[in-house]
């Protein structure tokens, strides 16, 4: 997308406009501008250039006509729920959605009034039964972020259209590089642009990109009242960011094919994660609506337990132990802390499953590394620590 650059002196680098308001050249040139408060220049809680300018490539990056950017991607999925949903409102969770966003669901349904439900299978006819004349949402995650399933984006946007129902996805694992939602059909696109499109684990921000009828509710009521609104640095951050997307990502996803080609080979291995190891079925959905590969996954130790993640966990030495990714560094966790096993088992998580966020380092190096992460758990039973 063009740069402004003869604004800004020529800078090749967009500057932060690190202010919070814009002074008007006298009070009428003001008062015409507060009529025309979204498009204009007047407190950076509403609009601000460097923002603005992620916004208008991330808008182009999905296809969409507007986005908003979200001091978090929890900004911008409780932005979302709470600018669409109104108390006894019924929205439908689709697949294992992230479990901060499941948790304000329940909050919101305590709280206002709305009510739930959640398709775990992401079965096209298990969501239709689920619809009641109360239903205004679907909220998918596609590939879901722990156990990487995927659903018919296509097909899930026509069973809602028909219905007037808003969809609503979280296209963070994807990126608009590998899968561009609002092209299927899709109302609503969201992002955690703390994972890849910011790159660099140096920044915390989310976005949404609609078209423009819809952003006017969003921002309207929760961009502007809630006001959990993107920084001009952190906006700075993620513009540099978003230059580099496309050499990150193949990257990102060669790295993870590699890893994933030698977990393969392991005998303590089962269950790989990753929509290159999906079933048939869900590779025919993969072709029709991805164009490539991140690279977070989910692996199971066969019979593994609390102990047996932990030690994996903690032999490994280029793999960081840390929740978030999408960065240069390449990270492990386990969803299992122990004292949560009843949960994961609710949510058909073994109590095994190991993810892993591939990063940019060299693939020998990794699997270097996780091959002296099984050497610790070689022989290892149930229940020992
Ligand atoms: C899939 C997914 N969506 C949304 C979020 C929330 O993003 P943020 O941490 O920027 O609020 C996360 C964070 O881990 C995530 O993994």
């Amino acid at each position: 997308m063009d740069e402004p650059h003869e604004l800004y002196f020529g800078a090749v680098s967009p500057p932060v406009i690190q202010t919070s308001l814009f002074v008007q050249k006298n009070y009428q040139a003001y008062c015409d501008d507060m009529l025309h408060e979204a498009e204009r220049f007047i407190y950076s809680r509403g609009l601000n250039p460097t923002v603005q300018m992620v916004e208008q490539k991330l808008a182009k990056l999905e296809r969409g006509e507007a986005c908003r950017c979200f001091a978090s991607g929890m900004g911008a999925i409780s932005a979302v729920l709470m600018a669409n949903l109104n108390a006894r409102d019924h929205i439908i969770l689709v697949n294992n959605v992230y479990g901060p966003a499941m948790a304000l669901v329940r909050q919101m349904a305590e709280k206002y009034g709305i009510t739930y439900d959640v398709v775990l299978d992401g079965n096209l006819d298990s969501i239709a039964r689920k619809i009641t004349p109360d239903t205004r949402m679907i909220y998918a995650e596609s590939p879901g972020t722990m156990t990487m399933n995927v659903v018919d984006l296509a097909a899930i946007a026509r069973l809602a259209r028909a219905r007037n129902i808003t969809t609503a996805i979280d296209n963070t694992w994807a990126t608009p590089l590998f899968q561009k939602p609002l092209t299927l059909g899709f109302d609503i696109v969201i992002h955690s642009c703390t994972k890849y499109l910011g790159g660099h684990s140096d920044l915390i921000a989310g976005a949404v990109i609609t078209s423009q009828q819809r952003m006017a509710a969003i921002r309207d009521f929760s961009h502007q009242l809630l006001g959990a609104v993107l920084s001009p640095f952190a906006a700075w951050l993620l513009l540099r960011g978003l230059r580099t997307l496309p050499v990150r990502m193949p990257r990102h996803q060669e790295n993870a094919l590699r890893v994933i080609e030698y977990l393969a080979t392991r005998p303590e291995v089962e269950n790989i994660r990753h929509p290159c190891m999906a079933t048939p079925e869900q590779q025919a959905i993969i072709h029709q609506q991805m164009s490539g590969f991140s690279g977070l996954f989910s692996f199971e130790i066969r019979g593994g337990h609390f102990a047996t993640v932990k030690r994996f966990i903690d032999a490994c030495r280029i793999f960081k132990v840390g929740c978030s990714w999408g960065g240069y560094e390449s990270l492990i966790i386990s969803p299992n802390r122990g004292y949560n096993e009843a949960g994961l088992a609710a949510d058909h998580i073994a109590p095994g499953l190991i993810r892993l966020s591939v990063g940019q380092e060299s693939p020998a190096l990794l699997t270097d590394d996780l091959d002296t992460a099984f050497a610790a758990i070689a022989g290892m039973h149930k229940g020992e620590a």
